[in-house]
């Protein structure tokens, strides 16, 4: 059987080496993939086609027998990759195009939340500054922070936390004057600060059933501390000890439920993976975003802890059996540490030389996924802002981050930035 995986990052990285492992897999494509999957060898390959080369991805997994295609992104499932691929009759891992609206429009996830009664912060939506700044200056003093959002798809990084009433104005004015998020913010969400602690948890659903890995903690700034910029993600770890089993049973109830059912009811039915970024205070859930894929970099350690094959269950998802396909998790803690450019999420520099250590893989506990890495020639460079995420094991949380610290430590590239402090809250 041959697979397909859009996507270049680390994730598609971790994707590809946990769907390697079933025998049955004969290929496995990447579409484009990077330097680490180019150095995988055996079964998986890169191929020169982007996310959204939507007809020329169809056209390839149909001349090479693809028989499961897995989207990494959430742009191409915004674009209707799964629309496209299910039309021609092709397996395909992902929502189609008008249930990704649950990630892809943050004013459909939130009015949807509003009709099923899921738990969400307050929120108002707006297309014009006026009306905007008009409601910021009726709230009370005691409604600040405000969370301005753009509506659309913007990368993790189209959020603005308003302490008062005069950052939300400048925020709206740059917003909708501007434009610094594009028409991403053609709609803008406005909503309550939430207080808590944030943790994700993720299931794969065929649009009934449904199967739940590991929680999973991220870290969003690029500054220790949570300080700084928000980035794609610096860094992961999975499980997360604020999900309990008292939590993640209430989550189930209140949001991961009543979103299946929600959307099936509204003719729109949920399908491939469901991402729940939530806020958690004092073990009561509220959902901050839902995304249509798994996380980068909460995939780095959510599918090295999945003790069953996923490919068997992927293809149950699609095929039917979800509900008693094997979906068991390893015990103990995985870790990820993502070493960055510098001056990423800004401008960053590329083309550096990256040198590893022979010594950093010499264990099967430890991973490293790569997402902007390249080979010029024989050497591998650095080409995007999150450069390598490396993931590694252990008995304990503690025990998984000094393995990905201990390995971080033999990789070099000039000007190479990572956070210390991953997992450090939960320790
Ligand atoms: P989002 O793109 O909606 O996930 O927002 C990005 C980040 O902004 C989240 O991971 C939170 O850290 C923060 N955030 C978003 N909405 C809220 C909220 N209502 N209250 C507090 N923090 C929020
Ligand atoms: N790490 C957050 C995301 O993938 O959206």
């Amino acid at each position: 059987m041959n697979l397909l995986i859009i996507g270049s990052g680390a994730r598609e990285h971790a994707f590809a080496k946990a769907l390697a492992a079933n025998a049955r897999v004969q290929k496995i494509f990447l579409a484009p993939g990077n330097g680490g999957t180019a150095m995988m060898g055996g079964k998986v390959s890169n191929i020169p086609l982007k996310a959204l080369q939507l007809d020329e991805l169809l056209e390839f997994a149909l001349r090479n027998q693809v028989a499961l295609t897995v989207v990494g992104p959430e742009q191409p499932l915004e674009a209707g990759v799964v629309d496209l691929f299910r039309a021609s009759g092709m397996k395909i891992i992902g929502p189609v195009k008008a249930a990704a609206r649950l990630e892809s429009s943050k004013s459909f996830a939130k009015d949807f939340m509003r009709r099923h009664g899921i738990p969400s912060a307050a929120y108002r939506v707006f297309r014009d500054e006026a009306s905007a700044v008009s409601c910021i200056a009726g709230l009370t003093d005691d409604r600040f922070p405000q969370v301005i959002k753009a509506s659309g798809l913007c990368a993790g990084k189209g959020v603005i936390i308003a302490l008062d009433r005069r950052e939300a104005i400048v925020a709206l004015k740059e917003i909708f004057e501007d434009r610094i998020f594009g028409s991403a913010a053609d709609e803008v969400v406005i909503e309550d600060f939430l207080h808590g602690q944030e943790a994700s948890v993720f299931a794969l659903t065929d649009g009934s059933q449904y199967r739940l890995f590991l929680s999973a903690q991220d870290h969003k700034r690029i500054g220790e501390g949570d300080t700084g910029k928000n980035t794609g993600g610096m860094g992961a770890y999975a499980p997360a000890p604020l999900v309990t089993p008292e939590v993640m049973r209430k989550i189930e109830e209140l949001v991961i439920r009543p979103t299946l059912a929600g959307m099936a009811a509204e003719g729109c039915s949920y399908t491939g993976f469901l991402y729940v970024g939530l806020m958690i205070d004092r073990g009561e859930p509220s959902v901050v975003e839902f995304n249509a894929r798994l996380g980068d970099p909460e995939t780095q350690v959510v599918l090295p802890l999945l003790q069953s094959d996923l490919c068997d269950a992927l293809l149950a998802s699609v095929e039917g059996g979800l509900d008693t396909v094997p979906f068991d998790m390893r015990s103990g803690s995985a870790a990820t540490v993502v070493m960055a450019s510098c001056g990423y999420p800004d401008a960053f520099e590329s083309g550096k030389l990256i040198t590893i250590d022979p010594l950093a893989e010499d264990s099967d506990d430890v991973m490293i996924f790569h997402a902007g890495t390249a080979f010029d020639g024989e050497s591998l460079i650095t080409t995007g802002g999150r450069v390598l995420s490396v993931t590694a094991l252990g008995s304990s949380l503690g025990e998984s981050l000094e393995r990905a610290y201990r390995t971080v430590g033999l990789i070099h590239f000039d000007g190479a930035v990572y956070r210390r402090d991953i997992g450090a809250k939960a320790l």
